[in-house]
């Protein structure tokens, strides 16, 4: 898979990118607010890529201009639903390159490459309740609120949390796609 938009190429991770990978989760800001702890050596961060080589479910967000990677997209085939023709979203980000719109851009070229080029009919996706730039992005990108599930999970941390979660199909989709054509 390769997708590419604007600022952004989303990718297969290599080795390549152990580095740019572990500079990112390394940080405290970034995986416990998606629910995964901070990745603690480049050890670790390498067992972690090779599993997202081998699974091909987590994909490497990179910068166009310099190929380094700054972010994941995680495309899960199971998710909430009891229905397999559906994907669950999932992402995270560098922290420097937060608030420029980004994951915007990388999410609504996710769900193109998925309502065209799959056979996938919803897509879903998710946010631990107090995580409001998450829920910023998916509202920007057309997602429609489904509820919350309180006491969803409890953390590696001890924290449990409450989750929100959002859908959007295919027909959905479409009509988005073709309201934006008509205003433009
Ligand atoms: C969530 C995350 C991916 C957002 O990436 P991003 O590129 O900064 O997102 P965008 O710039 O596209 O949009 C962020 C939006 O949230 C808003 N925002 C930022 N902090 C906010 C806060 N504390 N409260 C409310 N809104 C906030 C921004 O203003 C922006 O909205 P706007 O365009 O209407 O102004 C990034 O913060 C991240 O990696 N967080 C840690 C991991 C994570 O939470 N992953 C998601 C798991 S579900």
């Amino acid at each position: 898979m390769k997708l590419v938009s604007e600022r952004l190429i989303i990718r297969e991770f290599s080795y390549n990118d152990l580095d740019d990978y572990f500079e990112f989760a390394k940080n405290p800001n970034v995986g416990p607010m998606a629910g995964w702890k901070p990745v603690p050596s480049k050890d670790v961060a390498r067992q972690i890529l090779a599993k997202y080589m081998l699974y091909k479910d987590v994909f490497a967000i990179c910068l166009k201009e310099n190929n380094r990677v700054i972010g994941t997209m995680s495309i899960y085939d199971t998710g909430l639903r009891k229905y397999n023709k559906v994907k669950q979203l999932g992402f995270s980000l560098n922290y420097d390159y937060w608030n420029q719109g980004i994951m915007t851009e990388a999410v609504k070229i996710t769900i193109k490459y998925i309502f065209t080029k799959t056979d996938c009919e919803l897509i879903e996706v998710g946010h631990h309740s107090d995580n409001y730039q998450s829920k910023r992005v998916i509202e920007k990108c057309g997602f429609l609120y489904d509820g919350r599930l309180s006491k969803y999970k409890k953390l590696y941390d001890g924290r449990l949390i409450d989750a929100d979660f959002y859908s959007l199909t295919k027909e959905e989709y479409e009509r988005m796609r073709l309201n934006e054509r008509t205003k433009a």
